[in-house]
């Protein structure tokens, strides 16, 4: 009996697939229904992005091959920088050893070893690289304090290498961690021929470009400015080092080229 049943059982099985396939087909795809796709468009047109070049269109899929890759508008952002005090290069310098002493501790202590990227000792808001730049970018000054001008040109995304603080409500957390790490100290002075002779630079120019940041007149740490900070070409008569540099003679940079920014 149940031998007989079961062809007639799979016939209907298979009737009723066919049909529910038929009618499916009939009724075509379904549609999006509360989505006007028009208005969308119609609101981040070329126009509007152009005029916010915070927005950034999103491409399709079958489009991010052909699309441009790299940093965004909106990541390159714009260098601004705040209105600094006028200096006089010629103001007569008096280099003071307890000064240079003084810097040295704060540089430290900011560093896991001489030439590690110094962390940021104040609180974020953002990662905007035009914010930090507005104040970094020429030793704006704030509240009595002066801010380090960078020593390296600009480089996009500031905080991939200068670790922020702890966000607001870890800040009190201890993170000390047991560790044996004792990072390399900065140099005291470079060698002299004589006295009176220009020292050698006894530290590497890598990120370190911008000599004026640490040793120019009116940026410069105190005790470590140079008595003369109008002269241009320091190379000429400081010595780099070929051991610390250790950079062929074309001053080729394993790194890639800083982001090329326009200043308002
Ligand atoms: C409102 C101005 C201002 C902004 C914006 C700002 N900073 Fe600073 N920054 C300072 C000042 C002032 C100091 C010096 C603090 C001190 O000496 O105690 C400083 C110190 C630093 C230092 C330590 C420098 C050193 O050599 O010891 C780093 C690194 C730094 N900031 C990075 C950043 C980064 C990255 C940003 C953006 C995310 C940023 N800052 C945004 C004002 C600013
Ligand atoms: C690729 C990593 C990298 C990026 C990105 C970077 N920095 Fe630095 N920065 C360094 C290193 C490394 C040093 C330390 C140079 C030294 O002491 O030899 C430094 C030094 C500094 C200093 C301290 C100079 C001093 O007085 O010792 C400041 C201020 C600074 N950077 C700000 C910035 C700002 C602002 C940005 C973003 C616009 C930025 N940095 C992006 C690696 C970076
Ligand atoms: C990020 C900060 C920084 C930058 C930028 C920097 N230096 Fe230095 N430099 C130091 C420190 C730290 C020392 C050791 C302490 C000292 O002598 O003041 C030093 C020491 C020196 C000395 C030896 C000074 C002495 O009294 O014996 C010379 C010369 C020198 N640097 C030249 C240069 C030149 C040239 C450049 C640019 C290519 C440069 N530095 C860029 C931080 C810097
Ligand atoms: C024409 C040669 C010459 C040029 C160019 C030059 N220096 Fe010097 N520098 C000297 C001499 C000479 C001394 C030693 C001065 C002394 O012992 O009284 C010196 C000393 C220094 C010192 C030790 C502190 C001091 O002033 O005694 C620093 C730091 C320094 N120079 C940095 C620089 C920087 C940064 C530049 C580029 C802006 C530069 N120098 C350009 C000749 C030069």
């Amino acid at each position: 009996m149940i031998g007989r049943l079961a062809p007639i059982f799979f016939a209907g099985v298979i009737a009723l697939a066919v049909i529910g396939f038929l009618v499916g087909v009939m009724d075509g795809v379904p549609q999006p229904g509360g989505l006007d796709e028009t208005s969308m468009v119609a609101k981040f047109d070329q126009k509007t992005v152009d005029a916010n070049p915070k927005l950034i269109p999103a491409v399709s899929y079958s489009e991010v091959s052909g699309s441009a890759m790299g940093p965004t508008k909106a990541w390159q952002s714009t260098p601004q920088s705040l209105p600094s005090s006028q200096y006089d290069l010629y103001t007569k310098i008096k280099l003071s050893p307890a000064e240079k002493e003084a810097s040295g501790q704060l540089r430290a202590s900011r560093r896991a070893f001489n030439g590690a990227p110094p962390i940021i000792p104040h609180p974020v808001e953002n990662t905007n690289d035009a914010a930090c730049y507005a104040c970094h970018g020429n030793g704006g000054r704030i509240d009595g304090k002066k801010a380090s001008v960078m020593s390296h040109p600009f480089l996009g995304n500031c905080v991939q290498c200068h670790g922020a603080m702890a966000p607001a409500p870890f800040q009190n957390l201890d993170a000390d961690v047991d560790t044996s790490f004792v990072g390399l100290p900065a140099p005291k002075q470079g060698q002299r021929a004589f006295q009176g002779a220009p020292p050698t630079i006894p530290h590497s120019r890598w990120m370190r470009e911008n000599c004026s940041a640490c040793h120019g007149g009116p940026n410069g740490w105190k005790g470590m400015e140079s008595t003369h900070p109008w002269r241009t070409n320091c190379t000429q008569c400081h010595a780099p080092s070929a051991e610390l540099d250790q950079m062929p003679a074309s001053d080729w940079v394993p790194m890639l080229p800083p982001l090329d920014v326009v200043s308002k």
